[in-house]
């Protein structure tokens, strides 16, 4: 495994973590999860990450139940929760100082550790003034209950106007974000977030790197059945994957394909890989549903190398979605 800073903190994440969204608490049995994660953590993996409301708190509880029955050493890795989306009660929900707090010990209590390595904004909140949301977090640090502080899927202008809060009121601003990134998605990764590696040393966790199975090729002979998509409320994503820009993406997988095979790779594995390949990527966030997934996704990492200029250039060939970079000031 490699390992790299979250952003310019000094915490060396492994470059593949492993996550819990769709899986724990839905997909899968405790059993299954715990062979996924203990697959995980052999090969190197040291962030777990979670959130309040995968699987309505279901996922951290189960995860918790994991990490205390393996007995890993607290030192040995990072878990992450997110907050945003708790209950359906004001109280509940959002980015305010009440639910901030609230979602901390809830989160706290299922994962069964005492304090969260990272903490994120799961979703900007339009109706919370960053200042309250940058002090609240600055609070749960000040209290030992988190260590580091990050946002998800919040714009570059969001993440810089909560820097600038912290500035100026010399507190701990965001270290990380946690953004899609996959080779169909990469606007805010490639282009808009740019200024903010250099300028504010932004780390990145990023999610759903391979299209949510899409990009495993599993799908190029048809419905492969067994799959998230034949999971209860996940019908969006069936209906995604059918859609006329699902089919276009697959035909852009069938054509990465022999790119892979060159390589002596798995598509799920040339996938991972390029994401990895991006150096401002602190870690790709990788889901499994089973533990023979996690085993072949992990062996991405030692393969990256293999992703040189010619092969990166081949894909941009087939993918066409390289973002343009944004303006400089
Ligand atoms: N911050 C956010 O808003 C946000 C949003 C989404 C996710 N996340 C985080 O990112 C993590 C990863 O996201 P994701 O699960 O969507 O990642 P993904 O890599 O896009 O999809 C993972 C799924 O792909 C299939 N798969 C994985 N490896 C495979 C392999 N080698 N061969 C065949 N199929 C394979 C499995 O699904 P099947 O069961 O269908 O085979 C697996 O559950 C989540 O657990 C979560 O921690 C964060």
């Amino acid at each position: 495994m490699e390992y790299r800073r979250l952003g310019s903190s000094g915490l060396k994440v492994s470059a593949l973590s492993f996550g819990a969204w769709v899986t724990f608490g839905q997909q899968i049995g405790e059993e299954v999860a715990a062979e996924c994660m203990e697959a995980a953590y052999d090969a190197g993996v040291n962030f777990f990450d979670n959130a309040e409301v995968y699987a309505q708190g279901e996922a951290e509880i189960i995860m918790g139940r994991i990490l205390k029955a393996k007995g890993w050493g607290r030192d040995t890795y990072a878990v992450s929760s997110k907050v945003f989306f708790g209950g359906r009660l004001p109280t509940q929900r959002g980015l305010h100082r009440k639910h901030i707090r609230d979602a901390c010990d809830a989160a706290l209590r299922r994962l069964q550790v005492d304090y969260l390595d990272l903490f994120f904004c799961h979703r900007p909140d339009a109706d919370t003034p960053i200042e309250e949301t940058v002090l609240a977090m600055n609070q749960l640090i000040q209290q030992g209950k988190i260590l580091y502080w990050g946002t998800s899927e919040w714009s570059a202008a969001q993440i810089m106007t909560a820097e600038a809060v912290a500035r100026e009121y010399h507190v701990q601003g965001p270290t990380m974000e946690q953004p899609e990134y996959n080779l169909f998605h990469r606007e805010k990764v490639e282009g808009e977030f740019l200024p903010l590696y250099e300028e504010i040393g932004l780390g990145l966790t990023t999610w759903s790197p391979l299209a949510s199975g899409l990009l495993t090729g599993k799908y190029l002979e048809g419905d492969p059945g067994n799959t998230r998509i034949h999971l209860k409320n996940y019908e969006w994503l069936k209906q995604r994957f059918e859609s006329e820009e699902g089919q276009s993406m697959l035909e852009k997988v069938r054509r990465l394909r022999p790119l892979a095979d060159n390589l002596g790779m798995t598509l799920a594995q040339f996938s991972l890989a390029w994401c990895a390949s991006n150096p401002h990527v602190s870690t790709v966030i990788t889901g499994a549903s089973r533990p023979e997934q996690v085993r072949e996704n992990m062996q991405a990492i030692d393969l990256v190398d293999r992703l040189t200029p010619e092969v990166l250039a081949a894909v941009e060939d087939i993918v066409r979605n390289k973002p343009a970079e944004p303006p400089r000031f």
